[in-house]
């Protein structure tokens, strides 16, 4: 099957639309037409979807990239109507965008649908009768997408009602993140659901794998002889993934509570985003050589050593908040070295780290490069750096020393941002549009796998068995003192930059 790997096969649509000077939103005409489907939303009243899924699945209809017919059901266990959803769909647009003003809202509120009253086996609230409805209307066998935006405690029962009331055969069923929060727990909920539904009808998603940025790092390495020959421990001395944040938690904050960054970012976006980094040239680009090309990597990373390898952090200020524990020991920061054991990156320190209320935003992927063997053997501090940024539509960095101009033999570090939206003819998609409309084709090169979660689960086990203290921080740094430490010398790439620039 082709995706959006296959450069040959760009739809049409995206790229005359610019030519002809239309605007940024324009029609998409997908290669195969996509069957008529009904996309169910399970928490559609809820936070996730009002922030991220309601405005990506608006934003695929402004782009023209959904199936000719469809309905969007919103299932929750509020009771409210059909108008009152729309307005709530409405609002959520009005505030995360893309704005229903910018249109198509008219002809996209007319199909949508709310199930109250909550849903699982023994009870289906008022889905049975709606999804009834959206069935007559739509004609016989529609494709069946069933989005889990709820809670993971919910995942098991709304799986059980799928199959008890005859939703399940065929369909496809995305599960958002946390898909377990041990490795107990994963497996629990893994065995339910391949107990009821095939693999390929399983969607689990995380966004970080959806970025432009990220799904760049199967593209440049693999088509650039550039990329592709320093691609390993011969030429790369270690890799670093970095995503600071300088967000809080407050709206959020028993959920995180309970759950911490190293379960909410390491195990998950983290983990994933350097198994894109450390996979194999797989067979193709083809969906499942893809696929298994990344997943079959993350059974080659070393349980984390937790005393030597993690540290954890809070910030200060943090147990103030509403909703945390006087008390509490979650760790709002986490800075790993991780190592992956294969033949191309044995002995490469892999540095992850990410937290919240830290001095800077961003979301970098860094491989720092070794010293060619020759006459030179003193090099500028983080000279020869290939680095990408996950952020927006993502960009490309590279430093590379070079001669500094002047009468003298002296070498210095120079930079140049190739911006990923500049690509001509690109209409960069935001993570969670790009990952609906796969779910949508049926690609699922961007998800992940049963086998893949279960290599990150068992690298990340240690780590809860055995949790190192927690570290304060202070609000707007760069965390604790001992994560520098992990990063020995160099220290990490951003906090260096930050000081030259300073
Ligand atoms: C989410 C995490 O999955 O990803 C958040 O729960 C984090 O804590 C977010 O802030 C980062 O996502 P984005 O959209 O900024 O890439």
């Amino acid at each position: 099957m082709a995706r959006k790997t296959d450069l040959a096969s760009t739809p049409p649509g995206v790229g005359a639309a610019d030519r002809r000077g239309r605007p940024a939103v324009a029609e998409h005409e997908p290669a195969v037409p996509l069957p008529p489907t009904v996309f169910v939303l399970f928490g559609g009243s809820g936070d996730l979807a009002r922030r991220m899924v309601l405005p990506a699945f608006f934003e695929l209809a402004q782009r023209g990239m959904l199936p000719e017919e469809w309905r969007l059901v919103g299932a929750g266990r509020r009771d409210l109507s059909h108008e009152d959803f729309r307005a709530h769909v409405h609002d959520a647009l009005t505030e995360f965008g893309p704005s229903p003003d910018d249109g198509p809202w008219e002809e996209f509120s007319k199909r949508l649908r709310f199930a109250g009253g909550g849903f699982d086996k023994s009870d289906p609230g008022s889905l049975l009768e709606v999804l009834g409805e959206a069935r007559d209307e739509l004609g016989a066998g529609p494709q069946y997408v069933h989005y889990l935006a709820v809670p993971p405690s919910t995942f098991a029962p709304i799986t059980e009602g799928l199959v008890q009331h005859g939703f399940a055969a065929g369909a496809r069923v995305v599960y958002e993140k946390p898909y377990g929060t041990t490795p107990e727990s994963f497996r629990e909920l893994d065995n339910l659901v391949l107990s009821l539904l095939d693999e390929d009808q399983v969607f689990r998603i995380d966004h970080f794998l959806g970025k432009e940025g990220t799904q760049d790092l199967h593209v440049l390495r693999f088509v650039n002889e550039l990329f592709s020959q320093v691609w390993s421990r011969e030429h790369v001395r270690r890799v670093e993934i970095d995503v600071p944040e300088e967000l809080d938690v407050a709206d959020r904050a028993e959920f995180y509570d309970a759950t911490g960054a190293a379960l909410d970012m390491l195990v998950t976006h983290l983990f994933q985003v350097a198994a894109e980094v450390a996979i194999e040239p797989p067979a193709s680009l083809t969906p499942t050589d893809l696929q298994a090309a990344r997943e079959s990597v993350l059974a080659s990373f070393r349980p984390l050593d937790p005393a030597r390898d993690v540290v954890l952090g809070q910030f200060e200020g943090y147990r103030d908040l509403d909703g945390v524990a006087d008390d509490s020991t979650t760790d709002t920061f986490v800075a790993a070295r991780l190592w992956v054991d294969t033949d191309r990156w044995r002995d490469v320190p892999f540095l992850l780290r990410t937290g919240k209320r830290m001095a800077r935003s961003a979301q970098r992927v860094s491989l720092w490069l070794r010293t060619p063997e020759g006459p030179v053997d003193v090099m500028p501090d983080h000279g020869n750096v290939v680095s990408l940024s996950l952020s927006g539509s993502g960009s490309l960095d590279i430093c590379l020393v070079t001669k500094k101009p002047g009468p003298d033999l002296v070498l210095a570090p120079a930079r140049t941002t190739l911006d990923l939206k500049h690509v001509p003819g690109g209409t960069p998609l935001p993570p969670y549009v790009s990952l609906l409309h796969d779910v949508l084709t049926g690609d699922r090169s961007l998800f992940t796998t049963s086998d893949g979660l279960a290599g990150a689960w068992a690298a990340f086990a240690p780590l809860q068995e055995r949790p190192p203290r927690v570290h304060p921080y202070e609000p707007d740094s760069w965390g604790p003192a001992e994560a520098g430490a992990l990063a020995g010398p160099d220290g990490w790439l951003l906090e260096q930059r930050a000081a030259d620039e300073a």
